[in-house]
């Protein structure tokens, strides 16, 4: 039997086993769901024991386990490092669900016609990133295993990798691999497989604005004293011009301009704009003139807010000046932006617009740095291969707006590029109400990761 013959004939098992992982809430960044996220590595674990993997252990960490397993079938052969991640973003709001985030169905959608599994998790990541143990378990099965693996599946990518950093840097000898291997992007669809070749960085604050020192009657006060919500909704505003370019001082010194034949280029990937607006129920697009959608997401950086709050905000009406006001706020970077230097700027610039009527603090959360990756490499032309193998067609290289850390990490500390080799599609509702993952993507995915190997070792000794 061939290794696409094993995927085929234990599909019903490969996808009922990815429907239990989704049971589990893995919600990093809740810690209501702490015991969830012990209890999702120890699947991976078990997966990746009788998937045939050697070593495989729950390597602790001060937050939550990194697994890591490895077959070592040769030393000679290349070594293939599988990154993934088994946390998943909060559900929230679960009311916006059409089923439970945690109770896996398949229905079908308009770009899934053969059925889509709707859980938080999975198209990020489990649904990916489960595709590799599948793969390695067929390949393991076939007696067909063209490269060594070693897997790294962390359970902190929501919140940032905080402890993935010193992980890596400690453990270089054990992660030493020829290429890094992650599938926790997207594609532009099935009938145009794409690669992704870069991904935003990414600088996350909070900020905090305090006017009086207790809520107060807004007719007795109100205009005659700085109410911090207002306040906090100009700065906001002011963050950004008429152009929607970000007035932060020195923002966009380091951010990399690309050339014309470049931006042509990116331009050229198949994008239905009309398709796009349709989707998410739109009347135009927004953002930095002079820009193209493609464009915004993929190579400039942005400011968004995450969340605002303050005041009243329950049943009815109360009138109330209140005391504080919050916001979280986000920037996507690009290269060569640095997260860290991005989050002082901000700071100082948001203490600089603050009125003197009111106190701002500002509180930098995680970050992460954009990665670029090149085309030309073994590990890229093996992905390409792979495409080419079960799609019949060439990958169009892309550019995400999205973040993966980690990535820069692996450049930096292990000296590999990562081969962002993803299979959801950006309609797939990631980090939203009714996240799903296709079906025949699912598969398709399992089959090109075993085709990736085979191409890789080809590629690696040329
Ligand atoms: N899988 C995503 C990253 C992604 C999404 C890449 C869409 C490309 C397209 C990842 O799990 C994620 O959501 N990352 C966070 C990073 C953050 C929490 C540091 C993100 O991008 O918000
Ligand atoms: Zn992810």
């Amino acid at each position: 039997m061939s290794v696409k013959n094993y995927i085929q004939e234990h599909q019903e098992r490969f996808l009922n086993e990815l429907l239990d992982l989704l049971k589990i809430p893995s919600v990093s960044a809740d810690p209501k769901f702490k015991a969830d996220v012990f209890k999702a590595a120890d699947f991976v674990k078990e997966s990746l024991e009788k998937a045939g993997a050697d070593k495989v252990e729950i390597c602790q960490t001060a937050g939550y386990p990194i697994v890591y397993g490895e077959k070592i079938i040769d030393p000679n052969l290349p070594t293939v490092l599988v990154y993934g991640h088994y946390d998943v973003q909060p559900a929230d709001p679960y009311e916006l669900w059409d089923s439970p985030p945690f109770e896996p169905v398949i229905k079908k959608t308009p770009r899934h016609p053969e059925g889509a599994i709707f859980a938080r998790g999975s198209a990020d990541d489990k649904g990916q990133f489960y595709m590799h143990v599948k793969a390695f378990e067929a390949m393991m099965a076939e007696g067909d295993m063209a490269c060594n693996i070693k897997f790294m599946i962390e359970g902190e990518e929501e919140v940032g990798s905080e402890h993935l950093d010193i992980f890596v840097k400690e453990n270089k000898e054990k992660l030493k691999a020829d290429v890094v291997l992650v599938s926790d992007t997207h594609m532009i669809s099935l009938d145009n497989p794409s690669v992704t070749v870069g991904l935003r960085g990414l600088a996350y604050m909070q900020v905090e604005v305090t006017g009086p020192n207790r809520d107060l009657h807004s007719g007795t006060y109100g205009g005659a004293v700085a109410n911090p919500i207002n306040v906090l909704c100009n700065m906001i505003a002011s963050l950004q011009d008429e152009d929607n370019h970000i007035t932060i001082p020195g923002f966009y010194d380091k951010v990399e301009e690309y050339s014309k034949e470049y931006r042509k280029a990116l331009n050229e990937a198949p994008f239905d704009l009309d398709a796009y607006k349709k989707e998410l129920d739109i009347d135009d697009v927004h953002g930095e003139a002079g820009y193209s959608t493609i464009e915004r997401v993929g190579i400039r950086p942005t400011l968004d807010v995450n969340g605002i709050w303050g005041g009243y905000t329950g049943e009815g009406a109360k009138t109330v000046l209140p005391s504080k006001a919050y916001a979280k706020i986000s920037m996507r970077l690009v290269p060569d932006q640095d997260h860290k230097e991005i989050a002082k700027l901000f700071e100082a610039h948001f203490k600089a617009i603050a009125p003197k009527s009111v106190k701002v603090k500002v509180t930098p959360h995680h970050g992460g740095a954009p990665a670029v990756v090149s085309t030309d490499t073994p590990g890229y032309r093996a992905a390409d291969l792979a495409i080419q193998d079960v799609f019949g067609k060439s990958a169009i290289p892309t550019r995400e707006g999205g973040s993966i850390p980690i990535c820069s990490l692996f450049q930096k500390v292990l000296g590999l590029d990562p081969i962002l080799l993803g299979f959801g599609l950006d309609t797939d509702a990631l980090h939203s109400p009714n996240e799903h993952y296709g079906v025949k993507n699912y598969f398709m995915g399992i089959e090109t990761i075993a085709a990736f190997f085979k191409n890789f070792k080809e590629e690696a000794s040329k």
